[in-house]
Protein backbone atom coordinates (compact mmCIF):
# COMPACT_ATOMS: atom_id res chain seq x y z
CA UNK A 1 0.00 0.00 0.00
CA UNK A 2 1.74 2.90 -1.13
CA UNK A 3 0.42 6.35 0.27
CA UNK A 4 1.73 9.90 -0.33
CA UNK A 5 0.70 11.95 2.57
CA UNK A 6 0.16 15.57 1.85
CA UNK A 7 0.48 18.09 4.90
CA UNK A 8 0.75 21.75 5.09
CA UNK A 9 2.85 21.57 8.22
CA UNK A 10 4.89 18.75 10.14
CA UNK A 11 6.86 18.19 13.02
CA UNK A 12 9.96 18.09 12.94
CA UNK A 13 10.15 20.53 9.98
CA UNK A 14 7.02 22.84 10.79
CA UNK A 15 4.09 23.65 13.22
CA UNK A 16 1.29 25.98 14.34
CA UNK A 17 -0.85 23.60 16.35
CA UNK A 18 -1.56 20.25 16.59
CA UNK A 19 -1.69 19.15 12.50
CA UNK A 20 2.04 19.81 12.82
CA UNK A 21 2.11 16.65 15.28
CA UNK A 22 -0.22 14.44 13.66
CA UNK A 23 1.37 14.48 10.40
CA UNK A 24 5.06 14.30 12.27
CA UNK A 25 3.54 11.26 14.16
CA UNK A 26 1.17 9.66 12.03
CA UNK A 27 3.17 8.41 8.73
CA UNK A 28 6.05 6.94 11.50
CA UNK A 29 3.18 4.93 12.66
CA UNK A 30 1.83 3.66 9.37
CA UNK A 31 5.34 2.78 8.19
CA UNK A 32 5.88 0.95 11.85
CA UNK A 33 2.97 -1.03 10.83
CA UNK A 34 5.08 -2.75 7.99
CA UNK A 35 2.15 -2.78 5.59
CA UNK A 36 1.98 1.24 4.44
CA UNK A 37 4.86 2.49 2.44
CA UNK A 38 4.39 5.87 3.61
CA UNK A 39 5.87 9.76 2.07
CA UNK A 40 5.11 12.62 3.21
CA UNK A 41 5.23 16.02 1.20
CA UNK A 42 5.19 19.43 2.66
CA UNK A 43 6.18 22.45 1.76
CA UNK A 44 9.69 24.04 2.75
CA UNK A 45 9.06 27.17 5.14
CA UNK A 46 11.63 30.10 5.97
CA UNK A 47 11.15 28.88 9.62
CA UNK A 48 12.18 25.19 8.44
CA UNK A 49 15.67 23.89 9.92
CA UNK A 50 17.74 23.61 7.06
CA UNK A 51 19.97 21.20 9.36
CA UNK A 52 16.53 18.44 8.86
CA UNK A 53 17.46 18.55 4.85
CA UNK A 54 19.26 15.41 3.80
CA UNK A 55 19.42 16.50 -0.12
CA UNK A 56 18.28 18.53 -2.84
CA UNK A 57 16.79 16.08 -4.78
CA UNK A 58 15.45 18.08 -7.72
CA UNK A 59 17.02 21.14 -9.32
CA UNK A 60 14.18 22.50 -10.56
CA UNK A 61 10.54 20.12 -11.02
CA UNK A 62 8.51 21.63 -13.37
CA UNK A 63 5.00 22.54 -12.71
CA UNK A 64 2.30 23.96 -14.96
CA UNK A 65 1.15 26.75 -13.36
CA UNK A 66 -1.02 29.84 -14.19
CA UNK A 67 -0.18 29.23 -17.97
CA UNK A 68 3.32 29.08 -17.66
CA UNK A 69 5.81 26.39 -16.15
CA UNK A 70 6.59 27.05 -12.54
CA UNK A 71 10.20 25.79 -11.42
CA UNK A 72 10.91 24.95 -7.46
CA UNK A 73 13.22 22.55 -6.18
CA UNK A 74 12.87 19.58 -3.99
CA UNK A 75 14.48 18.22 -1.12
CA UNK A 76 14.90 15.23 0.70
CA UNK A 77 14.69 14.46 4.56
CA UNK A 78 14.30 11.54 6.81
CA UNK A 79 15.00 13.64 9.86
CA UNK A 80 11.43 12.73 11.05
CA UNK A 81 11.68 8.89 10.63
CA UNK A 82 9.42 8.93 7.45
CA UNK A 83 11.02 9.56 3.60
CA UNK A 84 9.45 13.48 3.00
CA UNK A 85 9.49 15.85 0.17
CA UNK A 86 9.87 19.63 1.00
CA UNK A 87 8.93 21.87 -1.55
CA UNK A 88 11.11 24.94 -2.08
CA UNK A 89 9.32 28.24 -3.93
CA UNK A 90 10.19 30.83 -2.26
CA UNK A 91 7.74 33.13 -4.14
CA UNK A 92 5.09 30.86 -1.74
CA UNK A 93 6.48 30.00 1.05
CA UNK A 94 9.60 31.62 1.90
CA UNK A 95 8.10 34.15 4.33
CA UNK A 96 8.00 34.31 8.18
CA UNK A 97 4.26 32.81 8.79
CA UNK A 98 2.89 29.71 7.58
CA UNK A 99 -0.49 31.03 6.64
CA UNK A 100 -2.38 34.40 7.19
CA UNK A 101 -1.51 35.33 3.68
CA UNK A 102 -4.03 36.87 1.39
CA UNK A 103 -2.55 34.34 -1.27
CA UNK A 104 -3.38 31.11 1.23
CA UNK A 105 -5.54 30.19 -1.59
CA UNK A 106 -3.06 30.46 -4.26
CA UNK A 107 -0.20 29.33 -2.63
CA UNK A 108 -1.55 25.86 -1.45
CA UNK A 109 -2.99 25.67 -4.66
CA UNK A 110 0.22 25.76 -5.84
CA UNK A 111 1.70 23.41 -3.37
CA UNK A 112 -1.05 20.32 -4.51
CA UNK A 113 -0.41 21.25 -8.25
CA UNK A 114 3.26 20.55 -7.24
CA UNK A 115 3.44 17.90 -5.23
CA UNK A 116 1.05 15.98 -7.94
CA UNK A 117 3.77 16.48 -10.46
CA UNK A 118 6.58 15.21 -8.30
CA UNK A 119 4.71 11.93 -7.80
CA UNK A 120 4.63 11.76 -11.28
CA UNK A 121 8.38 12.62 -11.70
CA UNK A 122 8.94 10.05 -8.75
CA UNK A 123 7.49 7.45 -11.22
CA UNK A 124 5.81 5.24 -9.39
CA UNK A 125 1.57 6.07 -8.75
CA UNK A 126 0.86 6.10 -5.03
CA UNK A 127 -2.38 3.88 -3.84
CA UNK A 128 -4.24 6.51 -2.01
CA UNK A 129 -3.66 10.33 -1.49
CA UNK A 130 -3.72 11.48 1.89
CA UNK A 131 -5.19 15.43 2.03
CA UNK A 132 -4.89 16.97 5.36
CA UNK A 133 -7.33 20.11 5.91
CA UNK A 134 -8.52 22.87 3.42
CA UNK A 135 -4.76 23.45 1.81
CA UNK A 136 -5.09 19.73 0.35
CA UNK A 137 -8.21 20.54 -0.89
CA UNK A 138 -6.99 20.99 -4.04
CA UNK A 139 -5.39 17.77 -5.35
CA UNK A 140 -8.09 16.12 -3.87
CA UNK A 141 -10.02 18.03 -6.65
CA UNK A 142 -7.51 17.52 -8.78
CA UNK A 143 -6.96 13.89 -8.60
CA UNK A 144 -10.60 13.55 -9.39
CA UNK A 145 -10.42 15.18 -12.83
CA UNK A 146 -7.25 13.75 -13.86
CA UNK A 147 -7.69 10.20 -12.80
CA UNK A 148 -10.35 10.26 -15.87
CA UNK A 149 -8.04 11.28 -18.40
CA UNK A 150 -4.77 10.08 -17.00
CA UNK A 151 -3.44 6.77 -17.19
CA UNK A 152 -0.61 7.58 -14.60
CA UNK A 153 -3.52 8.52 -11.59
CA UNK A 154 -6.19 6.08 -12.95
CA UNK A 155 -5.94 3.35 -9.88
CA UNK A 156 -5.20 6.31 -6.91
CA UNK A 157 -7.79 6.60 -4.75
CA UNK A 158 -7.89 9.90 -1.99
CA UNK A 159 -8.60 10.24 1.51
CA UNK A 160 -9.13 13.65 3.18
CA UNK A 161 -8.89 14.24 6.91
CA UNK A 162 -11.01 17.20 8.22
CA UNK A 163 -8.93 18.32 11.37
CA UNK A 164 -10.88 21.32 11.81
CA UNK A 165 -14.15 22.15 9.55
CA UNK A 166 -14.35 26.03 10.82
CA UNK A 167 -10.69 26.79 8.52
CA UNK A 168 -12.63 26.43 5.28
CA UNK A 169 -9.79 28.39 3.07
CA UNK A 170 -12.44 30.44 1.55
CA UNK A 171 -11.49 33.14 -1.32
CA UNK A 172 -12.70 34.79 -3.95
CA UNK A 173 -14.45 33.11 -6.80
CA UNK A 174 -13.13 35.11 -9.58
CA UNK A 175 -9.41 33.22 -8.37
CA UNK A 176 -10.57 30.31 -9.64
CA UNK A 177 -9.39 30.67 -13.13
CA UNK A 178 -6.08 31.37 -12.17
CA UNK A 179 -5.77 28.37 -10.42
CA UNK A 180 -7.15 26.14 -13.61
CA UNK A 181 -10.57 25.90 -12.18
CA UNK A 182 -12.60 27.63 -14.64
CA UNK A 183 -14.60 25.18 -15.79
CA UNK A 184 -18.42 25.10 -14.36
CA UNK A 185 -18.13 21.59 -12.61
CA UNK A 186 -15.21 23.02 -10.81
CA UNK A 187 -16.78 26.18 -9.74
CA UNK A 188 -19.42 23.97 -8.67
CA UNK A 189 -17.26 22.13 -6.89
CA UNK A 190 -16.02 24.91 -4.85
CA UNK A 191 -18.60 27.14 -4.45
CA UNK A 192 -19.84 28.30 -0.94
CA UNK A 193 -22.17 30.86 0.14
CA UNK A 194 -20.99 32.68 -2.35
CA UNK A 195 -16.81 32.14 -2.11
CA UNK A 196 -14.74 29.23 -3.22
CA UNK A 197 -14.05 27.20 -0.57
CA UNK A 198 -11.06 24.88 -0.80
CA UNK A 199 -12.42 22.54 1.92
CA UNK A 200 -16.23 22.20 0.47
CA UNK A 201 -14.17 21.04 -2.98
CA UNK A 202 -12.14 18.60 -1.19
CA UNK A 203 -15.05 17.43 0.96
CA UNK A 204 -17.24 16.89 -2.67
CA UNK A 205 -14.19 15.53 -4.59
CA UNK A 206 -11.95 12.68 -2.26
CA UNK A 207 -13.04 9.42 -2.39
CA UNK A 208 -13.41 9.03 1.38
CA UNK A 209 -13.64 11.45 4.14
CA UNK A 210 -12.25 11.47 7.65
CA UNK A 211 -11.92 13.67 10.88
CA UNK A 212 -9.97 12.94 14.02
CA UNK A 213 -12.50 11.72 16.44
CA UNK A 214 -15.51 9.88 16.16
CA UNK A 215 -17.45 12.37 18.40
CA UNK A 216 -16.69 15.08 15.82
CA UNK A 217 -17.33 12.85 12.61
CA UNK A 218 -21.17 13.09 14.33
CA UNK A 219 -20.69 16.58 15.38
CA UNK A 220 -20.25 18.04 12.12
CA UNK A 221 -23.14 16.39 10.45
CA UNK A 222 -25.41 18.61 13.04
CA UNK A 223 -26.18 22.56 12.01
CA UNK A 224 -24.67 23.46 15.54
CA UNK A 225 -20.74 22.58 14.27
CA UNK A 226 -21.16 21.91 10.94
CA UNK A 227 -20.03 25.43 9.85
CA UNK A 228 -22.57 25.98 6.91
CA UNK A 229 -21.52 22.34 5.28
CA UNK A 230 -23.42 19.45 7.85
CA UNK A 231 -25.47 18.92 4.85
CA UNK A 232 -22.54 18.07 2.76
CA UNK A 233 -21.08 15.86 5.60
CA UNK A 234 -24.51 14.16 5.82
CA UNK A 235 -25.21 13.66 2.35
CA UNK A 236 -21.39 11.77 2.20
CA UNK A 237 -21.59 10.12 5.81
CA UNK A 238 -21.23 6.66 4.34
CA UNK A 239 -18.12 7.63 3.07
CA UNK A 240 -16.93 9.57 6.52
CA UNK A 241 -14.62 7.81 9.32
CA UNK A 242 -13.80 9.42 12.78
CA UNK A 243 -10.68 7.99 13.69
CA UNK A 244 -9.57 9.47 17.41
CA UNK A 245 -6.08 11.15 17.05
CA UNK A 246 -2.91 9.49 18.61
CA UNK A 247 -0.25 11.02 20.16
CA UNK A 248 3.80 10.48 19.73
CA UNK A 249 4.80 7.92 22.69
CA UNK A 250 8.96 8.68 21.84
CA UNK A 251 8.57 12.27 22.22
CA UNK A 252 5.69 12.89 24.94
CA UNK A 253 7.63 10.60 27.29
CA UNK A 254 8.11 11.91 30.97
CA UNK A 255 10.12 9.00 31.77
CA UNK A 256 12.90 9.79 28.95
CA UNK A 257 11.86 13.62 28.51
CA UNK A 258 14.86 15.44 28.12
CA UNK A 259 13.54 19.12 28.20
CA UNK A 260 11.63 18.37 31.44
CA UNK A 261 13.46 18.99 35.10
CA UNK A 262 13.29 15.11 36.17
CA UNK A 263 11.78 11.92 34.70
CA UNK A 264 9.48 9.85 36.21
CA UNK A 265 6.81 7.34 34.86
CA UNK A 266 3.72 5.79 37.02
CA UNK A 267 5.82 2.97 38.42
CA UNK A 268 7.85 5.97 39.61
CA UNK A 269 6.18 9.38 39.69
CA UNK A 270 8.09 11.15 42.37
CA UNK A 271 10.01 13.44 40.03
CA UNK A 272 6.74 14.56 39.14
CA UNK A 273 6.99 17.25 41.86
CA UNK A 274 10.83 18.71 41.13
CA UNK A 275 9.06 19.30 37.60
CA UNK A 276 6.35 21.61 39.53
CA UNK A 277 9.19 23.44 41.46
CA UNK A 278 11.10 24.57 38.11
CA UNK A 279 7.74 25.01 36.43
CA UNK A 280 6.71 27.79 39.09
CA UNK A 281 10.76 29.10 39.14
CA UNK A 282 10.31 29.49 35.30
CA UNK A 283 7.14 31.49 35.74
CA UNK A 284 8.68 33.73 38.73
CA UNK A 285 5.82 32.29 40.75
CA UNK A 286 6.73 31.88 45.00
CA UNK A 287 7.85 27.64 45.10
CA UNK A 288 4.31 27.04 47.02
CA UNK A 289 3.69 23.39 45.87
CA UNK A 290 0.32 23.18 47.95
CA UNK A 291 -1.52 24.69 45.73
CA UNK A 292 -2.42 23.34 42.92
CA UNK A 293 -1.41 24.55 39.59
CA UNK A 294 -4.04 24.85 36.62
CA UNK A 295 -2.55 25.27 33.14
CA UNK A 296 -3.73 25.79 29.60
CA UNK A 297 -1.43 25.98 25.78
CA UNK A 298 -3.73 26.78 23.44
CA UNK A 299 -4.06 29.28 20.02
CA UNK A 300 -5.70 31.80 21.65
CA UNK A 301 -8.89 31.79 19.83
CA UNK A 302 -12.81 31.56 20.80
CA UNK A 303 -12.60 27.93 19.97
CA UNK A 304 -10.57 26.94 23.05
CA UNK A 305 -12.93 28.11 25.70
CA UNK A 306 -11.16 31.45 26.43
CA UNK A 307 -14.41 33.32 26.93
CA UNK A 308 -15.10 30.90 29.58
CA UNK A 309 -11.64 31.39 31.63
CA UNK A 310 -11.92 34.80 31.20
CA UNK A 311 -15.01 34.70 33.31
CA UNK A 312 -14.16 32.54 35.73
CA UNK A 313 -10.19 33.10 36.15
CA UNK A 314 -10.94 35.20 39.57
CA UNK A 315 -13.07 32.59 41.10
CA UNK A 316 -10.35 29.89 40.10
CA UNK A 317 -7.96 32.47 41.84
CA UNK A 318 -9.77 32.33 44.84
CA UNK A 319 -10.55 29.06 45.42
CA UNK A 320 -6.45 28.77 45.82
CA UNK A 321 -5.33 27.48 42.58
CA UNK A 322 -2.03 28.93 40.39
CA UNK A 323 -2.86 29.71 36.65
CA UNK A 324 -0.03 29.40 34.06
CA UNK A 325 -0.99 30.13 30.06
CA UNK A 326 1.03 29.46 27.14
CA UNK A 327 -0.38 30.73 24.19
CA UNK A 328 -0.61 33.62 20.90
CA UNK A 329 -3.88 34.20 19.22
CA UNK A 330 -6.45 36.95 19.44
CA UNK A 331 -6.03 40.40 21.16
CA UNK A 332 -8.66 40.61 23.32
CA UNK A 333 -7.54 37.57 25.03
CA UNK A 334 -3.80 38.19 25.27
CA UNK A 335 -4.83 41.46 26.44
CA UNK A 336 -6.84 39.46 29.68
CA UNK A 337 -4.00 36.74 30.42
CA UNK A 338 -1.46 40.02 30.89
CA UNK A 339 -4.00 42.02 33.00
CA UNK A 340 -4.66 38.91 35.04
CA UNK A 341 -1.20 38.25 36.00
CA UNK A 342 -0.41 41.86 36.98
CA UNK A 343 -3.11 41.50 39.11
CA UNK A 344 -2.10 38.67 40.52
CA UNK A 345 1.66 38.11 39.52
CA UNK A 346 1.94 35.70 42.40
CA UNK A 347 -0.61 33.37 41.46
CA UNK A 348 -0.53 33.71 37.25
CA UNK A 349 2.43 32.77 35.07
CA UNK A 350 2.18 33.80 31.50
CA UNK A 351 3.75 33.45 28.14
CA UNK A 352 2.51 34.81 24.76
CA UNK A 353 3.71 33.86 21.88
CA UNK A 354 4.65 30.72 20.53
CA UNK A 355 7.19 29.42 22.20
CA UNK A 356 8.34 25.49 20.74
CA UNK A 357 8.39 22.92 22.27
CA UNK A 358 10.16 22.58 25.15
CA UNK A 359 8.14 24.96 27.01
CA UNK A 360 4.76 23.58 25.88
CA UNK A 361 6.65 19.83 27.58
CA UNK A 362 7.28 21.72 30.55
CA UNK A 363 4.37 22.73 31.16
CA UNK A 364 2.54 19.56 30.60
CA UNK A 365 4.89 17.89 33.39
CA UNK A 366 4.87 20.71 36.16
CA UNK A 367 0.89 20.97 36.33
CA UNK A 368 -1.19 19.52 38.02
CA UNK A 369 -4.50 20.61 35.73
CA UNK A 370 -5.14 21.18 32.21
CA UNK A 371 -7.95 23.18 31.62
CA UNK A 372 -9.40 22.56 28.25
CA UNK A 373 -13.11 24.31 28.12
CA UNK A 374 -13.44 24.37 24.23
CA UNK A 375 -16.19 25.21 22.61
CA UNK A 376 -15.60 22.29 19.73
CA UNK A 377 -12.49 20.43 19.84
CA UNK A 378 -12.31 17.87 16.41
CA UNK A 379 -10.26 16.08 18.75
CA UNK A 380 -7.34 17.64 20.74
CA UNK A 381 -3.97 16.59 22.16
CA UNK A 382 -2.85 18.38 24.90
CA UNK A 383 -5.68 16.24 27.16
CA UNK A 384 -3.79 13.21 25.97
CA UNK A 385 -0.24 14.46 26.62
CA UNK A 386 -1.26 15.67 30.18
CA UNK A 387 -2.62 12.14 30.62
CA UNK A 388 0.46 11.01 30.02
CA UNK A 389 2.54 13.29 31.99
CA UNK A 390 -0.01 12.98 35.11
CA UNK A 391 -1.55 16.15 34.75
CA UNK A 392 -4.92 15.80 34.92
CA UNK A 393 -6.90 17.29 32.41
CA UNK A 394 -10.56 19.09 33.37
CA UNK A 395 -12.29 19.37 29.76
CA UNK A 396 -15.62 20.28 27.91
CA UNK A 397 -17.55 17.11 26.53
CA UNK A 398 -16.98 17.95 23.18
CA UNK A 399 -15.56 16.33 20.25
CA UNK A 400 -12.31 14.40 20.79
CA UNK A 401 -12.15 15.44 24.21
CA UNK A 402 -15.49 13.92 25.47
CA UNK A 403 -13.76 10.14 23.48
CA UNK A 404 -10.65 10.53 25.17
CA UNK A 405 -11.43 11.55 28.75
CA UNK A 406 -13.27 9.65 31.04
CA UNK A 407 -15.14 11.23 33.91
CA UNK A 408 -13.28 10.45 37.32
CA UNK A 409 -15.53 7.87 39.46
CA UNK A 410 -14.80 8.87 43.17
CA UNK A 411 -16.56 5.69 44.49
CA UNK A 412 -15.46 3.49 41.87
CA UNK A 413 -12.50 5.11 41.33
CA UNK A 414 -12.34 4.92 37.98
CA UNK A 415 -12.24 7.36 35.31
CA UNK A 416 -9.08 10.05 34.08
CA UNK A 417 -10.27 13.22 34.45
CA UNK A 418 -13.40 16.12 34.90
CA UNK A 419 -15.48 16.78 32.31
CA UNK A 420 -18.22 19.51 31.85
CA UNK A 421 -21.06 19.63 29.40
CA UNK A 422 -23.04 22.80 29.24
CA UNK A 423 -20.54 25.69 27.41
CA UNK A 424 -20.89 27.76 30.48
CA UNK A 425 -18.24 29.16 33.53
CA UNK A 426 -20.09 27.99 36.25
CA UNK A 427 -20.13 24.59 34.52
CA UNK A 428 -16.55 25.12 34.40
CA UNK A 429 -16.17 26.16 37.86
CA UNK A 430 -17.77 23.30 39.18
CA UNK A 431 -15.87 20.42 37.23
CA UNK A 432 -12.57 22.56 38.99
CA UNK A 433 -14.08 22.83 42.55
CA UNK A 434 -14.46 19.10 42.12
CA UNK A 435 -10.61 18.55 40.78
CA UNK A 436 -9.24 21.07 43.75
CA UNK A 437 -11.29 18.93 46.19
CA UNK A 438 -9.93 15.56 44.63
CA UNK A 439 -6.72 16.97 44.95
CA UNK A 440 -6.72 17.72 48.50
CA UNK A 441 -6.76 13.74 49.31
CA UNK A 442 -3.44 12.80 47.98
CA UNK A 443 -4.41 9.26 47.53
CA UNK A 444 -7.43 10.03 45.39
CA UNK A 445 -5.46 12.32 43.32
CA UNK A 446 -2.96 9.86 42.53
CA UNK A 447 -5.41 7.21 41.68
CA UNK A 448 -6.96 9.59 38.96
CA UNK A 449 -3.40 10.55 38.01
CA UNK A 450 -2.25 6.81 37.14
CA UNK A 451 -5.70 6.03 35.75
CA UNK A 452 -4.80 8.92 33.08
CA UNK A 453 -1.03 7.92 32.73
CA UNK A 454 -1.95 4.04 31.99
CA UNK A 455 -3.89 5.04 29.54
CA UNK A 456 -3.07 3.35 26.15
CA UNK A 457 -3.66 6.61 22.99
CA UNK A 458 -0.30 5.86 21.30
CA UNK A 459 -0.66 5.75 17.38
CA UNK A 460 -0.13 2.17 16.87
CA UNK A 461 -4.06 0.76 17.38
CA UNK A 462 -5.14 4.65 15.35
CA UNK A 463 -2.32 3.76 12.48
CA UNK A 464 -3.62 -0.04 12.17
CA UNK A 465 -7.32 2.09 11.36
CA UNK A 466 -5.88 4.15 8.98
CA UNK A 467 -4.39 1.33 7.36
CA UNK A 468 -7.89 -0.53 6.71
CA UNK A 469 -9.22 2.32 5.56
CA UNK A 470 -6.66 2.75 2.87
CA UNK A 471 -7.61 -0.73 1.91
CA UNK A 472 -11.07 -0.10 2.13
CA UNK A 473 -11.04 3.43 -0.35
CA UNK A 474 -8.36 1.62 -2.54
CA UNK A 475 -11.38 -1.28 -3.44
CA UNK A 476 -13.84 1.42 -3.62
P1 LIG B 1 -5.07 22.82 17.75
O1 LIG B 1 -4.49 22.01 16.66
O2 LIG B 1 -6.52 23.12 17.58
O3 LIG B 1 -4.28 24.07 18.01
P2 LIG B 1 -4.28 20.59 19.50
O4 LIG B 1 -4.58 20.33 20.93
O5 LIG B 1 -4.58 19.51 18.55
O6 LIG B 1 -5.01 21.95 19.11
O7 LIG B 1 -2.73 20.87 19.32
C1 LIG B 1 -2.08 22.02 19.73
C2 LIG B 1 -0.59 21.78 19.67
O8 LIG B 1 0.08 23.04 19.54
C3 LIG B 1 -0.03 21.13 20.90
O9 LIG B 1 1.10 20.36 20.57
C4 LIG B 1 0.38 22.35 21.75
O10 LIG B 1 1.35 22.04 22.70
C5 LIG B 1 0.89 23.28 20.69
N1 LIG B 1 0.79 24.71 21.01
C6 LIG B 1 -0.32 25.48 20.97
N2 LIG B 1 -0.03 26.76 21.27
C7 LIG B 1 1.29 26.79 21.53
C8 LIG B 1 2.21 27.84 21.92
N3 LIG B 1 1.80 29.09 22.10
N4 LIG B 1 3.50 27.50 22.08
C9 LIG B 1 3.92 26.23 21.91
N5 LIG B 1 3.11 25.21 21.54
C10 LIG B 1 1.83 25.48 21.36
C1 LIG C 1 -7.05 20.70 14.65
C2 LIG C 1 -8.03 20.65 15.80
C3 LIG C 1 -7.55 19.84 16.97
C4 LIG C 1 -6.88 18.55 16.51
C5 LIG C 1 -5.79 18.86 15.52
C6 LIG C 1 -5.08 17.60 15.01
O1 LIG C 1 -6.18 21.76 14.71
O2 LIG C 1 -8.41 21.94 16.23
O3 LIG C 1 -8.64 19.53 17.82
O4 LIG C 1 -6.34 17.86 17.62
O5 LIG C 1 -6.34 19.50 14.41
O6 LIG C 1 -5.94 16.70 14.40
Amino acid sequence: MRVAFLSPEAIPYSKTGGLGDVAGALPKALRRTGAVDVALFTPLYESTDRRLLDALVFESLEIPWRATIHQARVWYSEAGGVPTFLLDAPTYFARPGIYGYSDDHERFAFFCRATLALLRLLGQAPDIVHGNDWTCGFAMVELAKLRARDPFFARTRTLFSIHNLAYQGAFGVENLSALDFSDAESIGLFRQNGAASALKAGIMSADWLSTVSRRYALEIQTPELGYGLDWLLRARRERLVGITNGIDYEVWNPATDPMIAARYSADDPSGKVECKADLLRRFGLPVDLSRPVVATISRLVAQKGYDLIREAAWAMLEAGACFIALGAGAREYEEFLQSLRDSAPDRVGVYIGYAGEALAHQIEAGADIFLMPSLYEPCGLNQMYSMRYGTVPVVRATGGLDDTVEQFDRVRRTGTGFKFGPYRAEAMLESLYEAFYCYGEPEVWRTVQLNGMRQNNSWEATAWRYSELYHTAQRS
